[in-house]
Formats: C-alpha cells, structure tokens, sequence
C-alpha cells in the first residue's frame, strides 16, 4: 500500500544514489558512511514543463540542422589567458560550468576576476554569494583592485528569490559561490544535500540555456560526506573545472576535468599574490626554478597538457628499506605506473630494488597522467640508485613497455621546442618519434629503441 506524504530515502552524498534503507557503503561508488536521510521529493505539483523555480522556458522545436549557428565563433573572451584556454578559448553562451576545489584554494577569488573582465567586456554580471556577505566581497574586490562597472552582488541562498533577481537583472554572466548553500524551497533536505545540489544543478542548467547565460557553479570538495561533492553534479553540467594547488606554495592549476565544449585535459596556471591570482604563461621556467644541478634522482622530462608543452622535474630517491620489503610512495605521478617500471627495470635491466624503498615526486605541486613521463621516471630512478647524476642540459620522453621498450609519444615536435626554447641541449626520446621531426641545431637529438639504450644515453 503506497504511502502518505513525503517517504524517507537515504542518499549517498557523494554521488547521489538512493536506498530505502541506510548503508554503511555505498553500492555505486564504493564511498563509505556517506548515506545521510533525505525527504523524497513530493510530486511536482505544477503541469507538466513548468519550471520550479518561475523560469519562463521557452519552447524547443526541431530546428534543421543547417541553420543551427555553431557556437565556437561566438565565445566570450575573458582576456584571463588561463582560464579561457581551460575552457577550450573562452566562455561557451549558455554553458553551465561548474569549478571545485577545496576550501581556501581561491575558487571566489579567480571567479571575482573573471567577473570583473566579463562585466567590463559584456554588461552585466551577477555574482551570487552564500557564503560571503556584500560587504566582505567588496573588501576582496578592493584588494584585487577590481572596479567592475556592471557587477552586481547578491547574498542570497534561496534559488528562488535569485532566480527572480536574475529575471529582474537579465546578466550577461551568472556566478553562484557556493553551489552548496543554495537550497529550493520545493525540497526538504538541507541545503548541501546531494539532493538540493542536484536540484539547484539542474535548475541552473535550465536557466543557462533558455537565457543563453552561461553560468558558473563553485562547488566545494572536502572528505567529509556532510557537503555533497561535486562529484554528484559532474554529469549535469557542461564543463568541470577543478582548481588546485598546495595550500603552501603559490601556484593553482586549473584543470578540466570534462568539457563539453572543448578538450578536457587542458591546464590553466596561475599563481596566487598578494593582489590576486596571476596567470603564469611560462610554466616551464617556474617548475624547473628551483631544480638541484648536479644532484642524482633528479631527471627533466617534456610532458604535454592538453595543447601545451611543458618541462617539469620528476625526483626519485631510492634508499634501502629497514623492513625486506620496499615501499613506493609516489606524488603526482601514479603509484601503479611506479612500480610497474620499477618491476620492469628489475627484470630487463637487472636491478634489485624489492628491499628498497622508492620515493618519487612531480615538482612543483602538479599531477601527469601521460605515459610519456614513463621514461622520466625509470631515468630519475635509475639516478638516484646508481648515485650518478643526469647531465643537467638532458631532457627525456617516451612511453615504456613491459618488455623494455620505449614506444613513440605524441607531439614530439612541440615537445622538442619548448625544450630548445629553455636551453636544453640533448633529447632522448623514442627512436620511432625521429623520423619527420624538423631539424633544431640547437638540440642533440639521441633516439632509443630500449630502456638499454636509454640508460647508455643517459649514464
Ligand atoms: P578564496 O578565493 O576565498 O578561496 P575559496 O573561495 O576557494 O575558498 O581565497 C582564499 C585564500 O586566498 C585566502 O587564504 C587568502 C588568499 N588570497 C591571497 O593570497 N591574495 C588575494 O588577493 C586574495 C583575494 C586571497
Ligand atoms: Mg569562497
């Protein structure tokens, strides 16, 4: 027999699925305790279409598809470089983007610069705050020494009095800081619900795309399962951006985790200053800074995000271990990759590295996931446990297999200026990336069939 009024559900507050009953793991994405209460949502009492929060929506009819306008040509342009490039060059009219990153990282800062371009550039922009009051925005404004003509502040958490502000205002940008404090008056659950957030979500979604809006939804990401992570909310929007950085050191990426509007492994890198965030357009210079010359473990390697090269240092230190067994511990490369080529160079190169324990770093606070870091990692390894020192003037790149050979990488040629643009001298890479490169007289270019060849290179 169905029941009366609203039933009680759980849902894990991490991505959202639902249970009659509460369960200590979630079946879905394998989260634990992240199951809280929530009021099932009673029937939508409006007609069929309508939208809850008072939008006027307009109708949808086929539209032939030669007379749909492309939407690249109409981007809007920020002139933050970064940002824009992470957006695959610039905001996309009617997109919902939504930006996460950890408390403190600077998520309300950059999206107050971008205001403040965008309210200067295209009229005006409502910034939505829940969690700061006008005034304190204000105070940050004036710090970043922002005077933005056609930007107006909102501290409002109910989204139905920010969508009647919105309808008032009609802004060219809409900003919502944080998307976990904003509740809708038709749902029970608190506000930062999984179950709120989506709904405000897919409100926000509505709206961007009947006004031709684009909107920005900053999420917050913490470990604990009270706030919903916007994880919940990544197949909702149209892009996710994900900022982070160590809160020690300066420097913020800004990384696109999905775009529909554009590639999704794109990098922005900023710098956070006393006067706000700066774009930094040479990353290169600023991870190789600070790089020991003539210390052993320690090797360059040319990597590619997205459409950018850019030369970061891989540490390795490899020492033996007090317990037999070695431990891998890794930071901003994967573990598995790691020991993966660590079994690799025991098995075809002859070392005994089991009893020792391998530390290897990505400097500079960023993460890489391609396989063409593989040989900087079996370089800086092999440094480090041999004790010799790389030639500081050596750069490396290439995919390593499991049998010991190194496999062509992408955009070779890219890879190779940039390492000439910051005064490298010599380039091992994979042999089968030689053929159609251009000449560069200023780089000895050495290709290697095997990590054999490699290691002969390199020591
Ligand atoms: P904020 O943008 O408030 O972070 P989030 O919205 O992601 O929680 O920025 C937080 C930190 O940034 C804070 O510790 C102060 C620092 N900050 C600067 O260093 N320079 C600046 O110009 C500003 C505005 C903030
Ligand atoms: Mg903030």
């Amino acid at each position: 027999m169905p029941s009366k009024g609203p039933r009680t559900v759980y849902a894990c507050q991490s991505c959202g699925h639902q249970s009659r009953k509460w369960l200590g793991k979630c079946p879905d994405c394998g989260e634990w305790n992240s199951f809280a209460e929530e009021r099932e949502r009673a029937a939508a009492k409006e007609g069929a279409g309508a939208n809850r929060a008072g939008l006027r929506l307009r109708e949808s009819k086929p539209i032939p598809f030669g007379e749909i306008e492309a939407q690249d040509d109409s981007r809007e342009v920020t002139g933050i470089e970064e940002f824009d490039r992470v957006l695959g060059g610039g905001i996309v009219p009617g997109s919902l983007v939504l930006i996460g990153g950890e408390p403190g990282i600077g998520k309300s800062t950059l999206l107050s610069q971008v205001a403040d371009k965008l309210s200067a550039l295209y009229g005006s922009v409502l910034y939505v705050s829940g969690e700061e009051s006008e005034r304190q925005i204000k105070l940050r404004g004036e710090r970043l020494s922002i005077n933005p003509q056609g930007l107006f502040l909102l501290s409002e958490t109910n989204l139905e009095r920010i969508f009647d502000e919105i309808n008032k205002l009609q802004p060219q940008a809409i900003i919502i800081d944080s998307v976990q404090t904003v509740f809708s008056e038709k749902l029970e659950s608190a506000p930062g619900s999984v179950s709120q957030v989506r709904e405000v979500a897919g409100q926000f979604l509505l709206l961007a795309k009947n006004l031709n809006t684009p909107v920005f939804l900053i999420g917050h990401v913490t470990k604990e399962g009270t706030i919903a992570g916007p994880k919940a909310l990544e197949h909702i929007v149209d892009t996710v951006l994900y900022f982070e950085g160590e809160r020690h050191h300066n420097h913020r990426i800004l990384r696109a985790a999905k775009n529909r509007f554009g590639a999704a492994n794109e990098l922005g890198i900023f710098e956070m200053t006393g006067a706000g965030l700066i774009g930094v357009p040479n990353p290169s210079e600023v991870f190789l800074s600070e790089r020991p010359v003539g210390a052993s473990g320690s090797a360059v390697i040319a990597a590619m995000e997205g459409t950018r090269p850019m030369l970061v240092e891989i540490q390795a230190l490899v020492s033996s271990s007090k317990f037999g067994t070695g431990r891998r511990t890794t930071q901003g490369v994967e573990i598995n990759r790691v020991a993966l080529l660590v079994a690799m160079l025991e098995k075809r190169v002859g070392f005994h590295l089991s009893g020792d324990d391998i530390f290897v770093n990505l400097v500079g606070g960023i993460a890489l996931d391609e396989p063409a870091v593989d040989l900087g990692i079996v370089a800086a390894v092999t440094s480090s446990f041999r004790n010799i020192p790389i030639n500081e003037h050596t750069i490396v790149f290439g995919e390593v297999g499991l049998a010991g050979e190194i496999r062509a990488t992408s955009q070779a040629a890219v890879r190779l200026r940039e390492a000439a643009r910051m005064g490298f001298k010599r380039v091992v890479l994979p042999k089968n990336n030689l053929s159609g490169l251009p000449q560069d007289d200023r780089l000895e270019v050495i290709g290697v069939r095997s990590v054999s060849d490699a290691l002969d290179a390199l020591f």
